[in-house]
């Protein structure tokens, strides 16, 4: 018996899917050629997994901004922001958040991640109540089991079930929080926000929505699903990562409360790791400057390539998220040794999406997911469809 004998069955898992030339678990990037196309086992690639909602990885003013932080202020902080960690960079990224949401708080963490697990386990321990909408992040629960309050799953996008599950709670639903997002990653629907926020007020709740994948890609002045739904004054907390639409690394938080700034002292998840790189303040910086700009602009390009491949896809007969959306999810049967097959068969023709598997997603069926890129051409995402329609006559023959 040794340590590591409980990750035998996870070895037989991978052994289990069989020989294929490739698999997404150890697929390198052998070399980045722009924010859409990279070489992959030595052929040219399109990126169509990457979450690169905006197309600002190789923006100039971006990665200007990165190099002359780097050479000012040097390659990283070494330590955290309580300690050694706050430069005036983070403090000046954190009043431009609060600015572009119209909100007076906001915390800036060293990934996504981090500032889910940081604001679930603070916000709610012992004995408080957190209600998640079933297919949230795993950042969310990670956060929800750091901190040790008791959850309550409710129905995906499904605000009659929170309804009866804030109504079994009786007088302890004022004090609950509720937990959704934007965009789901997977599928790329959307929360209906406002009867969320109906039924949050019905209860006198608290909402946090995470805006990961809605940030840039969603409102007028792209502030997410509570801009385009008109509920910014309603939300009590908004979550969001600066690794998608802001090409980057890193997260925040942003409030209408001015209280926000008590709970950063009582954040392990912020208070025990090293802050930020200046380089990466840097760019983010610049990223948010240019969603303010030219964010719209952006916006729109970036909706084009989306209905342009959702429509694509959906004309060749394959099964879609239920809205078209920059996440457009290609869903399968269980069988993972078949749709590692087919992502195969995208690789070799150039095509680089993500294969999610059971348990990670929401329906027990296997995913071909793409996400878009306002860097995209429409060219490129023919070429998608193009190597989808293939792989539709070569490998879905006898399902379609
Ligand atoms: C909804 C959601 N929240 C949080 C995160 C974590 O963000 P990061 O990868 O920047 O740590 C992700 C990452 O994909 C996400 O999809």
């Amino acid at each position: 018996m040794t340590i590591f004998d409980k990750f035998q069955s996870l070895a037989a898992t991978r052994a289990a899917l069989g020989e294929q030339p490739s698999n997404p678990f150890d697929t390198v990037i052998e070399r980045v050629l722009s924010a859409t196309e990279a070489q992959i086992n030595g052929q040219p690639t399109i990126l169509a997994g990457t979450n690169n909602y905006l197309g600002l990885t190789f923006d100039p003013l971006c990665v200007e901004a990165a190099c002359a932080a780097v050479h000012e202020q040097g390659t990283g902080t070494t330590g955290s922001r309580m300690a050694n960690g706050t430069y005036a960079g983070h403090v000046a990224l954190e009043r431009e958040l609060a600015d572009f949401f119209g909100y007076p708080a906001a915390i800036v963490f060293s990934t996504g991640y981090l500032a889910n697990l940081a604001m679930l386990s603070t916000l709610q321990g012992p004995g408080e109540l957190i209600l998640l909408d079933a297919d949230c992040h795993a950042s969310i629960y990670d956060g929800c089991r750091l901190g040790g309050a008791e959850v309550i799953r409710f129905r995906h996008n499904d605000p009659a079930d929170l309804d009866k599950r804030l109504r079994r709670l009786g007088d302890r639903a004022a004090s609950a929080l509720i937990v959704v997002e934007g965009i789901y990653s997977m599928l790329g629907d959307q929360a209906p926000l406002a009867e969320i926020v109906d039924v949050k007020r019905k209860y006198g709740a608290t909402l946090m929505v995470d805006e990961a994948h809605s940030l840039g890609v969603l409102g007028e002045r792209g502030r997410g699903l509570i801009e385009q739904d008109g509920v910014e004054d309603e939300v009590d907390f908004v979550v969001g990562t600066f690794s998608k639409s802001l090409g980057s690394i890193g997260g925040f938080c942003v409030s209408k409360w001015p209280e926000l700034e008590h709970v950063r002292y009582a954040m392990r998840p912020y208070i025990f790791t090293a802050s930020s790189s200046p380089s990466i303040i840097a760019s983010t910086r610049a990223a948010l400057s240019i969603l303010n700009d030219r964010g719209a602009q952006l916006q729109q390009q970036l909706w084009d390539r989306a209905h342009r491949l959702y429509e694509g896809l959906g004309g060749l007969g394959f099964t879609l998220g239920p809205e078209s959306s920059p996440v457009v999810a290609v869903s399968l049967d269980e069988s993972k040794e078949r749709a590692l097959a087919l992502w195969n068969s995208l690789l070799e023709r150039g095509i680089y999406v993500n294969l999610v598997m059971p348990p990670a997603t929401p329906s027990g069926h296997c995913l071909l997911r793409c996400s878009l890129s306002a860097a995209h051409t429409p060219e490129q995402v023919d070429k998608i469809i193009a190597a989808f329609a293939e792989l539709r006559d070569l490998a879905f023959a006898e399902e379609v």
